[in-house]
């Protein structure tokens, strides 16, 4: 990875993502792809380059890769699960015909490219408990089909052109920076921004709803590790399983109550995102993960809640 360009770098991972690179890359070897409305700002945009980048136009994302002799593409453009059900065309427009395009630049152009897959390519008919790497994928949320074919067609494209194309199953990813959008597990970066503000949690998900989640951190060491592993070494490629905690509402309401004394949190069930939930593994088997590329996660529960009330006491002072 020489020059590196992130589509949908003002999104939740992507604006992390970016500056991340362009700590260990160089500022301007990262260029932050967005779509108008979406406008970078702050440290972001004034610390390296920026394009608009429409995931849909496939003509733009050539000149931007032609312009900045991009050699790899983080492809980050998605709608989260819950947003995908009210609009599954739109979520495989963005998803399916996006990643079209970038593969077929990345073939022309020689690109590597990094297109996540999720805990939501998986469906109720999967192993729920310790998700093996290659198991059944049936999922019936829009999402998760978008999901699935991100895999396949990846593959396809590596197998059948030799692009490289690599990628891991996200958890749902917590964060401090920019929030998340329209997804089963924002909940769990909500709960935090209640805790820090002193209002009541209202969680959308039942007791023991058990999920992977993953702090930012080990979210982005993940998808530069991989893409930085030797390849000789990837027997899979699209996608890992990675893993970093297990837990429902329960259990992170009483990890954030031990630093917040008088915090409280009632459930009212949103059907739709329960459904969701109760049709995704409570954790993943991410074995293959480990052994081949080195995956390992720094944060659990506990040191991740101490980080993420310190950040947010910090940021909304
Ligand atoms: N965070 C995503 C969602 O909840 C899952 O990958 O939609």
């Amino acid at each position: 990875m020489k020059h590196i360009l992130i589509i949908g770098a003002t999104g939740q991972i992507g604006s992390e993502l970016t500056m991340e690179l362009r700590k260990r890359y160089g500022n301007q070897n990262v260029v932050a792809g967005y779509i108008l409305g979406a406008e970078p700002k702050g440290e972001l945009k004034e610390s390296g380059p920026s394009a608009i980048v429409d995931v849909t136009d496939g003509a733009m994302i050539e000149s931007v890769v032609r312009e900045y002799h991009i050699d790899t593409i983080y492809n980050l453009a998605a709608l989260l699960s819950v947003v995908a059900e009210s609009k599954p065309k739109l979520a495989w427009k963005i998803g399916i015909d996006g990643l079209w395009n970038v593969l077929e630049v990345a073939r022309e152009q020689g690109c590597a490219v990094f297109t996540p897959s999720s805990i939501g390519s998986f469906g109720s008919s999967t192993p729920h408990t310790k998700t093996p790497q290659d198991t059944i994928q049936r999922p019936r949320t829009m999402y998760g089909v978008t999901k699935v074919t991100t895999e396949l067609l990846s593959d396809y494209y590596f197998n059948k052109y030799g692009v490289d194309t690599r990628a891991v199953r996200f958890p749902g990813i917590i964060s401090n920076v920019t929030p998340p959008g329209g997804g089963t597990t924002d909940y769990a970066v909500d709960i935090y921004y209640s805790a820090v503000k002193g209002e009541k949690f209202v969680c959308p998900v039942k007791e023991g709803t058990l999920m992977d989640m993953m702090y930012m951190p080990d979210a982005l060491n993940a998808a530069i590790m991989l893409m930085e592993a030797d390849p000789a070494k990837l027997i899979h490629r699209n996608a890992f399983n990675i893993a970093a905690m297990s837990f429902g509402p329960e259990t992170i309401f009483q990890a954030i109550k031990k630093h917040v004394l008088e915090f409280e949190m009632v459930y009212n069930i949103d059907p739709l995102k329960q459904r969701i939930a109760d049709s995704w593994p409570d954790s993943l088997d991410d074995t293959c993960a480990r052994n081949e590329w080195g995956w390992k996660p720094a944060y659990d529960l506990e040191s991740m809640t101490v980080d993420m009330l310190e950040k947010l006491r910090a940021k909304l002072k």
